[in-house]
């Protein structure tokens, strides 16, 4: 029986799919706002919500990438990756905000978005590993 450090340190079934939950409704809603702020909708008021629900994605990715490299044959790769990709993100999304116009706002929004991706990508990665390790009753 997972005892509750073991559940703390690698992951139960509870928190892996908490963690994945929280990944999926925050990426999608962040997206959702980023795509009205791209469209100039908004009026400005929607960016430091966009913020914190992009930072809950970020903390959701972490939690599953440390999840996974506490579990046997964890990766390093994804756990780091998504540590990385976490630690950029915003850098990319807050600093396009000094751009004003021209080729350079829209490379800095490319990159903002691209990196996005990555990382939810990355956080599903990490949960598809966690989900694989369980017993197919705790899925
Ligand atoms: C799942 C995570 C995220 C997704 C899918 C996402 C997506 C987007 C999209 C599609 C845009 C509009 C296109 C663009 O300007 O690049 C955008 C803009 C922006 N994002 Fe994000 N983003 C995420 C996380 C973050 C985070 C964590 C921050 C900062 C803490 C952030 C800050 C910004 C800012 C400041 C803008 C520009 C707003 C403006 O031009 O008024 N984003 N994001």
């Amino acid at each position: 029986m997972e005892t509750m450090d073991q559940a703390g340190s690698t992951g139960s079934t509870a928190s892996v799919q908490v963690a994945s939950w929280a990944l999926r409704i925050s990426a999608l809603a962040t997206l959702v706002i980023g795509l009205e702020l791209w469209s100039g909708g908004g009026g400005g008021a929607l960016v430091p919500v966009h913020m914190v629900l992009g930072i809950v994605a970020i903390i959701a990715a972490w939690s599953l990438g440390i999840m996974q490299l506490r579990r046997p044959g964890g990766s390093r790769g994804l756990a780091l990756g998504a540590l990385v990709l976490g630690v950029l993100l915003p850098i990319a999304g807050v600093g396009q905000l000094s751009f004003f116009g021209g080729s350079g706002q829209l490379v800095a929004q490319l990159v903002h978005v691209v990196l996005a991706f990555a990382i939810i990508g990355m956080g599903e990665a990490c949960a598809g590993r966690l989900r694989r390790a369980q017993p197919a009753t705790a899925r």
